[in-house]
This record gives structure tokens, sequence and C-alpha cells, in this order.
């Protein structure tokens, strides 16, 4: 038993990040990369639509941080950062945060959203091939250890009439 076993209990909520839920973006964040964010970074996207938490109460579970680009009217959505307490994983949250990240996208004009995923990093991909991204190409050496990255794309007019939004 840990303290997150209720976790899908009804009270956990997604909503958007205020600067008051950094301190525990920023201990997640910590506790799940070989190089996180420093806080300096979550600052700057506190008011982007698409920075969102899952919480309980004061608790934050997890966050996604994602943002959209103008680009010549087929504007670019980028899902940055996602994560999810080791100890809150297995529960749905992070489809949840990916998949409520993906209709503030879609509100905020995106046409198609990318992301950048640890070739290693099969629960991530896994959950990205489930929602419909797909990879576009492999980038060698793309993390600062020397591990390649897939970059994967998802076209949100197609996301959005194949109602994969559940
Ligand atoms: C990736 C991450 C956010 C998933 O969060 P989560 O809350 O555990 O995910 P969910 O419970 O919503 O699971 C959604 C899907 O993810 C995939 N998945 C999750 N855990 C997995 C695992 N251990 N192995 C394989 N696939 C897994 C599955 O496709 C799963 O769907 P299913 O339950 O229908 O099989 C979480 O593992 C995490 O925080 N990892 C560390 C940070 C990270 O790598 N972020 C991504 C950076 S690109």
């Amino acid at each position: 038993m840990t303290e997150f076993d209720d976790v899908l209990d009804d009270d956990v909520i997604v909503r958007r990040a205020e600067r008051a839920d950094l301190l525990d973006v920023l201990r997640i964040e910590r506790a799940c990369f070989s190089e996180p964010w420093p806080y300096s970074a979550f600052e700057l996207f506190v008011d982007e639509p698409a920075f969102l938490v899952a919480a309980r109460g004061n608790e934050i579970l997890g966050y996604v941080v994602a943002d959209v680009m103008p680009n010549h009217g087929n504007d670019i959505g980028h899902v940055k950062d996602l994560a999810v307490h080791p100890e809150a994983r297995g529960n749905g949250l992070g489809r949840r945060l990916l998949l409520d990240a993906l209709t503030s996208m879609t509100i905020a004009g995106a046409a198609v959203v990318k992301l950048e995923v640890r070739a290693s990093n099969e629960p991530a991909r896994h959950l990205y091939q489930s929602v419909g991204f797909r990879p576009a190409r492999r980038v060698p050496r793309y993390y600062g250890d020397g591990e390649d990255a897939f970059i994967m794309v998802l076209d949100l007019g197609d996301w959005n009439s194949q109602g994969l939004t559940d």
C-alpha cells in the first residue's frame, strides 16, 4: 500500500498549472528524469493553456507541459514534458494528462502535435502510440547522455475525427 493507492478516486482533477504548484512539479521532475528541467523552465510555461497538473487536493500527482507555436496557419503543438509521480503510475493519469493537453492544444489552434521520447522509454512510447502518435524519425544522440530520440507526430484533425479522445 502506498499513499497513492486510491489515486483513481473521483477527487483527482486535471487543471491548469499555477505558480504555487511549481515546487511539487519540480520534485516529481527530479524523481523522474536524469536531466531534469530547472525551476526557471517551468516558470516560463506557467501561463500556457496546456501546462496541466493532476491534483488530489493540494497534492500534485503528475503534470504535462505543452505549447502551440504559429506555423503559417498550420500551428504546431509540442509536448515538452510529461510525468507522473512514480508511486501514482499505472492508474491512467499519464493518459488523462496527455489527452487533456491534446484537447487544450486543439482549442489553441494546433493542427499537429510533435514530441521527443527516449528510444528506451517503453512506457511513454506505448502511451503515445496508443493515443495515435506515430514515429516520424529517429534522432541519433539527441539527449545529453548520448541516447537517441524518436520524434513522434500526431495529426490532431485525425485524432479528433476518429474519436480517439477516450
Ligand atoms: C510515461 C508515464 C507518464 C505514464 O504515466 P502513467 O500514469 O503510468 O500512465 P497510464 O497509467 O495512463 O498508462 C497509459 C499507457 O501507458 C503505457 N504504459 C504505462 N506504463 C507502462 C509500462 N510500465 N510498460 C509499458 N507501457 C506502459 C500503456 O500503453 C498504458 O496504457 P494501458 O494501461 O491501456 O496499457 C510515466 O511512466 C512516467 O512519468 N514516466 C517517467 C517520465 C517519462 O518518461 N515521461 C515521458 C517523457 S517523453
